[in-house]
């Protein structure tokens, strides 16, 4: 009794609270939002109404509130919204594609929309407004399931909001899928782009060629053997899964190049008819389809044909990206193929075989999508490029008529890290690290893409790779995580960067902002942990860091809303244990501080810190000299010149060291020259480079004529690769 008191007071608490002040937090942020001053407050008499034709929606709507609230609603047909209901209601008033108006007051919660995606939208929203506790499978008792009084009129920017999901280098479990395609209708992301196919597994039932994944899905011996498939079966029950909360799956079934496993099943698909191995690690094969035997495209159109019986969407992706054409090269059928169409390249003959398989599709009424080479190699029909490499590509894609979907490599390559902080998760190294920031803060409408193409630019597409586990042994090395699991490994990579992007899709960018989006992250870290979905716990923000007697004085603010922050002054790593944040903290070595965001003891931060310049570096030498994008060219090498005097200071060989430390492009290396007093005394003329990987980046030369008071110089000969956006250090170091 005593406690049913307390808690109708704490719940009318909660509910004043709300009237008071409350601020949403929902994300992706809605185009319209008034509220009210109003509350709803849900309770086991709540009823569930809906207009004909929303049956499904109700009742998805039935399974989100009832397993933690522990009632079961009761769901009706009709278009009264009766006191203490919620209506879903069809509207064909509200006629943009997706869209939905949310209202709630504090007799009911009436939901419309233009079509069955726009009730769930509105649902989705209606659920991020109630407690985090929501999204818990178990019955959370203590909860006042209020929803602040609210008008919200809300809809998409663009119509393409997708995730892919590489199934080939891991396979992921069918219950994973779905919990995947979960995470993405949280947000209103609505293309699961599923990337099915690629060397190292062949993860598609096709029933014609059976050895495509009684072969091409598994590889490995004995007891590594590893993989898996999805049967036809399968892929019914994640498409209908799928549909039902608005998302639509687009396989990708790639070529000519990422296909090995399917060269492993069936030898004749490639050029050279060599028998090969499903790889164990990571790479990727220069053996293709090849285009010069008809058996090839008959082959094709089987795959295809039962490919889109299964998958509904209009479309299909064909991949095409990153093929080199040495097999073709050598190849007689392929020779004769161009002989024959009178073509003189390779290029061409990839041209021919991708009109063939668009023509293949269009038969089957299917638009075909591809990675930005696709579009750039002359097809006859328009198709949707998924531009992944440059802002270059969108321009000459849209210019030429071509659709296209932003996955820009630096904003949504999800199996990039976040940071490069010692003790991140081992990811993808090709390129810097994608902060949450970096996931957020881009325009799909990229810089320098004319106006007149908005409406071919259909919108967004994250990726998550899945070649840096590929090897299987990787995952226990993740004490981040500290969780032997490939499942927990990507929700890491995914959330909270996924929000992200859902916003960059959803949201019209004179809406967005960064501040905005981290503030409304705070509360939904709580809503992955009651739903069971890992994430990256991210670092306490730093607010300020003022000098002060002699000393600094560090703000911070904690990210996680029921987390806490805890700090170290003393060098040593804060932990668990460390002191709790509560107020400002002086420290005098500013390199001395450490502090962590702890959501629990198993679960928290990797540590904000003031590293010392190159900390880490110490085993290359010395620094001698920075490079910044003003100090070189780009694609033309250039001069860069350091003074090495008092660096070369005895006889001795010594190594010099070129590391990139930001930027979009690497720095290449032609030559090293060594000057005494403007006399050139040694040299290393050997090429490097140095970005996200570096080759042959260390420098060699002897110095037997040293003298003191002489003057060094070291001119290098560099070059950014592609554009001068390129910063890194040279160290020097006497062996
Ligand atoms: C890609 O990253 N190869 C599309
Ligand atoms: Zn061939």
């Amino acid at each position: 009794m005593k406690n049913r008191v307390l808690f109708i007071f704490l719940l009318s608490f909660a509910v004043l609270s709300l009237i008071a002040g409350q601020t949403t937090d929902i994300i992706p942020r809605p185009q319209k939002l008034k509220e009210n001053g109003q509350a709803f407050v849900l309770n086991e008499k709540t009823k569930i109404i809906y207009t004909k034709g929303l049956q499904k929606q109700a009742e998805l709507l039935e399974c989100a509130l009832s397993p933690a609230t522990g009632w079961d609603f009761v769901l009706s047909e009709g278009n009264k919204a009766k006191i203490n209901s919620i209506v879903l209601q069809l509207d064909a008033q509200i006629n943009n594609a997706e869209g939905y108006r949310l209202h709630v007051e504090d007799k009911n919660i009436r939901i419309t929309g233009g079509d069955a995606a726009g009730i769930f939208y509105g649902v989705q929203t209606l659920l991020q407004l109630l407690p985090a506790e929501v999204y818990s499978k178990q019955r959370q008792k203590e909860v006042a399931w209020a929803v602040p009084g609210v008008s919200i009129e809300d809809a998409p920017s663009y119509p393409w909001r997708g995730m892919m999901l590489d199934v080939s280098r891991y396979f992921f479990e069918k219950d994973y899928v779905l919990r995947f395609i979960d995470m993405m209708a949280m947000y209103k992301l609505n293309v699961l782009h599923f990337h099915l196919i690629d060397d190292a597994g062949w993860r598609l039932e096709i029933k014609k060629y059976p050895k495509l994944t009684s072969v091409g899905a598994w590889r490995g011996e004995g007891k590594d053997r590893i993989g898996g498939f999805y049967t036809q079966e399968d892929i019914k029950d994640i498409v209908a899964y799928a549909a039902a909360r608005n998302v639509e799956v687009i396989p990708e079934i790639e070529l000519p190049a990422h296909v090995l496993a399917a060269i492993v099943a069936y030898p004749h698909l490639s050029c050279t008819g060599k028998q090969h191995q499903v790889p164990t690690r990571h790479f990727i094969s220069r053996d293709l389809y090849c285009p010069g035997k008809e058996s090839t495209f008959e082959f094709l159109e089987d795959v295809f044909a039962e490919t889109v019986a299964l998958f509904p969407s209009q479309y299909v992706h064909i991949g095409g990206d990153e093929a080199v054409y040495d097999r073709w090269k050598e190849c007689p059928h392929c020779q004769q193929r161009k002989e024959e169409l009178g073509i003189q390249t390779e290029k061409e003959l990839r041209t021919y075989m991708n009109n063939r398989v668009q023509k293949m599709l269009a038969a089957h009424g299917k638009t075909v999508v591809g990675w930005d080479e696709l579009i750039e190699e002359g097809l006859a029909e328009k198709a949707v490029g998924m531009v992944w490499h440059d802002k270059k590509k969108a321009l000459t894609g849209t210019r030429d008529g071509h659709d296209v979907v932003m996955a820009l490599t630096g904003h949504t390559y999800f199996d990039f890290p976040e940071s490069s902080i010692p003790g991140e998760v081992k990811a993808a190294t090709w390129l810097p690290p994608i902060s949450l920031q970096k996931a957020y803060e881009w325009d799909p409408m990229l810089d320098g893409l004319d106006e007149k193409y908005r409406d071919q630019v259909l919108g967004v597409n994250g990726c998550l790779w899945s070649d840096q586990f590929i090897h299987g042994d990787e995952l226990p090395r993740i004490n981040a995580i500290n969780e032997n699991r490939a499942e927990k490994y990507m929700d890491y990579l995914t959330f909270p960067r996924m929000a992200a992007l859902a916003e960059v899709g959803w949201t019209p960018q004179v809406l967005r902002s960064w501040e905005n989006f981290e503030d409304n992250m705070a509360t939904h870290y709580r809503r992955y942990d009651q739903a069971g979905y890992g994430y990256r716990v991210p670092q306490p923000k730093l607010i300020a860091k003022e000098e002060e007697n002699g000393g600094f004085l560090i703000t911070l603010e904690n990210p996680v809303e029921g987390a806490h922050i805890r700090y170290s002054t003393d060098g040593i790593p804060a932990n668990v244990h460390s002191t709790v944040y509560t107020a400002p903290v002086q420290v005098e070595d500013i390199h001395d501080f450490q502090a962590i965001t702890v959501v629990n003891r198993r679960q928290f931060s990797l540590p904000l810190y003031f590293p010392k310049k190159y900390e880490g570096y110490e085993k290359y030498g010395t620094l001698l000299a920075e490079w910044t994008p003003k100090a070189i060219k780009a694609k033309v090498f250039g001069a860069f010149e350091m003074n090495a005097t008092g660096k070369i200071n005895k006889n001795a060989a010594y190594e010099l060291t070129f590391l990139f430390t930001g930027g979009q492009y690497r720095l290449d290396i032609e030559s090293v020259e060594v000057f005494k007093n403007g006399q050139k005394i040694a040299e290393d003329l050997h090429t490097g480079f140095t970005g996200g990987t570096a080759h042959n980046n260390v420098y060699k030369f002897t110095i037997d004529e040293y003298e003191t008071g002489a003057a060094f110089t070291i001119k290098a000969r560099v070059r950014g690769d592609l554009g001068n956006d390129s910063n890194g250090a040279v160290f020097i170091k006497a062996l």
